[in-house]
């Protein structure tokens, strides 16, 4: 198996950046530090365990193309990473660093730079499952109810929601990254489609008509958004050693 993954951190974290002190709220969100390290070196180190990983291509926002580098001076990995520049939209991100893939990578992997709780045993579990299935992603039941609503809007802000009905909660699971695909199949999908919203790419491969394998991700694979995010990165890197976050 010869992967490539591609990790998407071009990112602004608009939505963190407000809550962040002084030295932290000038840089982009992977480059935000939980504990002692950048919240992208946490993840890279665990993408840099696979042996089947070739090469890693990151997509970095032009702006902070050196601190970027000086970050990944800072901690080297054992991997070779590509820095790549990324677009207005995580899809564009995604593509720029599709257009780099090596002619002899048969899977690709891509996994958000802001999930720094992914686990060894995930991306194995997910590589194993992507030798019979072409398009395998993560993911976990959802715990909470969820309703579908109406949201009002007056001059463009959000004003309240009422709901239109509640969702079967046995059929939903919450899907995460890594999410992992054969090469030709990925690059057909990002070649046929090309809404710029979508905020996964298995969303693009299941417009192709392809089965999407999920595999049961982890609880501790969170995507850090918003500033309370924050608040439980941290708890998780305190409480929970790296052999337990799986
Ligand atoms: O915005 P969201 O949190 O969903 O972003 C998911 C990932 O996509 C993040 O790692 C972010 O840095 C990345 N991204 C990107 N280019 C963009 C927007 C987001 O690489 N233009």
């Amino acid at each position: 198996m010869n992967v490539e993954a591609i990790v998407p951190a071009a990112g602004l974290g608009l939505r963190l950046k407000a809550a962040l002190p002084n030295r932290q709220a000038g840089i982009p969100k992977p480059l935000v530090k939980i504990a002692d390290k950048p919240i992208l070196i946490y993840t890279l180190c665990v993408l840099s365990r696979i042996k089947s990983i070739k090469r890693i291509i990151l997509a970095v926002n032009k702006e902070y193309l050196d601190n970027f580098r000086e970050v990944l001076k800072r901690f080297p990995l054992k991997k070779r990473i590509d820095l790549v520049l990324g677009g207005a939209s995580r899809r564009e991100s995604v593509e720029n660093c599709l257009k780099t893939i090596d002619s002899a990578a048969n899977i690709i992997l891509v996994h958000d730079a802001v999930r720094p709780f992914v686990s060894k045993d995930l991306i194995d579990r997910l590589l194993k499952e992507a030798r019979v299935s072409p398009a395998v992603i993560s993911g976990v039941p959802v715990k909470a109810t969820i309703k579908s609503v109406k949201v009002s809007k007056c001059q463009g802000v959000k004003e309240g929601c009422m709901v239109e009905k509640t969702l079967n909660r046995d059929n939903l699971w919450e899907i995460q990254t890594p999410q992992v695909f054969r090469r030709e199949l990925l690059l057909e999908a990002y070649e046929k489609y090309r809404n710029p919203a979508v905020t996964d790419d298995a969303s693009l491969v299941e417009k192709l008509g392809v089965k999407v394998k999920v595999v049961r991700g982890s609880y501790f694979n969170i995507k850090i958004t918003t500033p309370e995010d924050l608040v439980f990165a941290k708890t998780i890197v305190k409480s929970f050693p790296l052999r337990k976050r799986s």
